[in-house]
């Protein structure tokens, strides 16, 4: 099955929003392969954040993801990746519907709760930054048939 990483950010966490976006996903059926609370260092976000290096709001970005814990998540299912960030909802809390993580928890650009991975390649990069794969948890369910056809 398809992967996909998932952060909630430090303003989410000082929020007490890890409960609601993580019940978000397991309401869906989505699998919780692995999960861990980390304050990430410089270099991290850096390699996690390389497609915006140079970028304006980016030593921003890097202060404030690196600023308090992060819940570091990766969640497995059909087609998570896609599903998952519409989940998430738009970048801009300006135009993220009601109804998504970033429309019902959000307000600022450059406090948006939440991170999702954008293809199937950057999560599996992502993934590998992330945990180590001794971190991440494979078990059967037996609810999978009803989720499932
Ligand atoms: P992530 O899941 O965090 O990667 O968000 P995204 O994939 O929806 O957006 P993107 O990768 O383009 O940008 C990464 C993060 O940088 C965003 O979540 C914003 O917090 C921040 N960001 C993006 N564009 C801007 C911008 O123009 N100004 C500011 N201040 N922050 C921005
Ligand atoms: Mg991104």
């Amino acid at each position: 099955q398809e992967q996909t990483f998932l952060a909630i950010k430090p303003d989410a966490v000082q929020r007490g929003l890890i409960g609601p976006i993580i019940t978000r996903f397991e309401r869906r059926g989505y699998k919780l392969r692995a999960i861990k609370l980390i304050v990430p260092d410089r270099s991290l976000l850096e390699k996690h954040y390389d497609e915006h290096k140079g970028k304006p709001f980016f030593e921003k970005l890097v202060g404030f993801m690196g600023s308090g814990p992060v819940c570091a998540m990766v969640w497995e299912g059909k087609d998570v990746v896609k599903t998952g960030r519409a989940m998430l909802g738009a970048t801009n809390p300006l135009n993220s519907a009601p109804g998504t993580i970033r429309g019902d928890y959000g307000i600022d650009l450059g406090r948006n709760v939440c991170h999702g991975s954008d293809s199937v390649d950057s999560a599996k990069y992502e993934i590998n930054l992330w945990f180590q794969p001794t971190e991440i948890q494979q078990y059967d369910r037996a609810i999978e048939g009803w989720i499932y056809e």
